[in-house]
């Protein structure tokens, strides 16, 4: 195989940097350029063991900034794209949406007008990685599969919508090679504690009131980032062009179950009395819009790809905590500044 230049977008983010590590490390004969913008979720310390591989370059870019998009592929000679680049929270999407539109759609069509222009001839794959909130919200019945119709309620769905579409059309449109993976929710190491576990797990450390948003009734299929890296290696290296593929854990949890299994581990962790950390627990606001559950069908995954997730949830979930317990400075430093501001703002009225 030819050596391959792998633009990933996004890779100092929390998925991103578990999938720029395992390219780095798996992939030694190629070269990975993660390119970012270093927003507040993106974070270069999540790469410290890989930075000074060989084959890894760091690159900070803008996707919104189509004339850097395109400089960064005719410098590098990008023959392969894994892009996870965007704007992730979906209560940040409801207090400002435009973001969304700027970073998730337009910068993914920057990067699709870039490929576009440099692939001309040779081998090449444009992985779009998306989430399964593009199909909606379910019932208590059913699961998504890659034919249920999109249909985003929340700004950030939305826009993953609209780059998903984007990402196909021209596939049909130019003919370009590109796959797509639409994922449940992810938990694991480095994971901003703007979303659910890492926000638990770091309250639960410092004894801050626990948010379950409404009557702690939504449910969500969680899968361990690694898993998520794997499945998206085995798409980028074996999927069919032109498809999308399903990404899930089979692993359904109500928030409020979910929040109480995290309080018990961690009062064992901890060494606190059981129940010391449930007591915590406060029912908030809901969210506005508050899809009710998702849950995946990843079988065209399993059964064309042979992709299994490799852990249980339990396991998953032990490993993470004891990933923050371990790396309290990381935690110190993401939530010193810009996330007070945020914390208060989302979470002082709510209650
Ligand atoms: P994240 O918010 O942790 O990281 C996003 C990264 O993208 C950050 O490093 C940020 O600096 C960078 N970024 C944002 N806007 C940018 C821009 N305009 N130009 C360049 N870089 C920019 O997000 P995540 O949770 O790691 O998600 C990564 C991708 O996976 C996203 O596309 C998301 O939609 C998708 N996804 C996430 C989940 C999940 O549970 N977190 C599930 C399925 C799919
Ligand atoms: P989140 O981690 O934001 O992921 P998503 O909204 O993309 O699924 O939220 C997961 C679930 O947890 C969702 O139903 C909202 C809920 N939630 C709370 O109850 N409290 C919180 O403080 C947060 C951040 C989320």
């Amino acid at each position: 195989m030819e050596k391959r230049n792998i633009l990933i977008t996004g890779g100092a983010g929390f998925i991103g940097s578990h999938v720029v590590r395992r390219f780095v490390n798996n992939y030694p004969n190629d070269t990975v350029i993660n390119a970012d913008a270093l927003t507040y979720a993106g974070n270069l310390e999540n790469l410290r063991d890989v930075e000074s591989e060989p084959n890894y370059i760091f690159e900070k870019l803008n996707i919104t900034d189509s004339e850097a998009v395109r400089a960064i592929f005719k410098r590098y000679k990008i023959s392969h794209v894994i892009h996870l680049a965007a704007e992730s929270h979906v209560d940040r999407s409801i207090e400002g949406p435009m973001e969304f539109v700027m970073s998730n759609v337009v910068g993914t069509v920057n990067l699709l007008n870039a490929a576009k222009e440099f692939w001309t001839s040779g081998e090449h794959v444009f992985h779009h990685v998306s989430t399964d909130e593009v199909y909606g919200s379910l019932g208590d019945e059913g699961l998504f599969t890659e034919d249920t119709s999109y249909d985003p309620r929340s700004p950030y769905s939305a826009s993953k919508a609209s780059s998903d579409h984007f990402v196909r059309a021209y596939f049909h449109t130019y003919g370009l090679p590109i796959k797509i993976s639409n994922c449940s929710n992810n938990y694991g190491s480095h994971h901003f504690p703007e979303k659910l576990i890492p926000l638990m797990i770091h309250n639960i450390l410092n004894k801050k009131a626990l948010p379950i948003y409404g009557k702690g009734d939504n449910i969500r299929d969680w899968l361990w980032v690694e898993d998520h890296a794997s499945a998206i290696d085995a798409i980028f290296t074996n999927g069919r062009l032109g498809e999308a593929y399903n990404v899930g854990g089979l692993n359904e949890w109500t928030n409020i179950e979910l929040v109480r299994f995290l309080c018990r581990l961690m009062d064992e962790k901890l060494g606190r009395t059981e129940g010391d950390s449930e007591q915590l627990i406060t029912y908030v606001k809901d969210r506005a819009g508050h899809d009710k559950r998702y849950a995946i069908d990843a079988t065209k995954l399993e059964n064309e790809l042979g992709w299994k997730p490799s852990i249980t949830f339990e396991e998953g979930l032990s490993k993470t905590v004891d990933w923050y317990l371990s790396n309290k400075d990381w935690v110190a430093q993401v939530t010193s500044g810009s996330y007070k501001e945020y914390y208060s703002k989302m979470y002082s009225d709510r209650n």
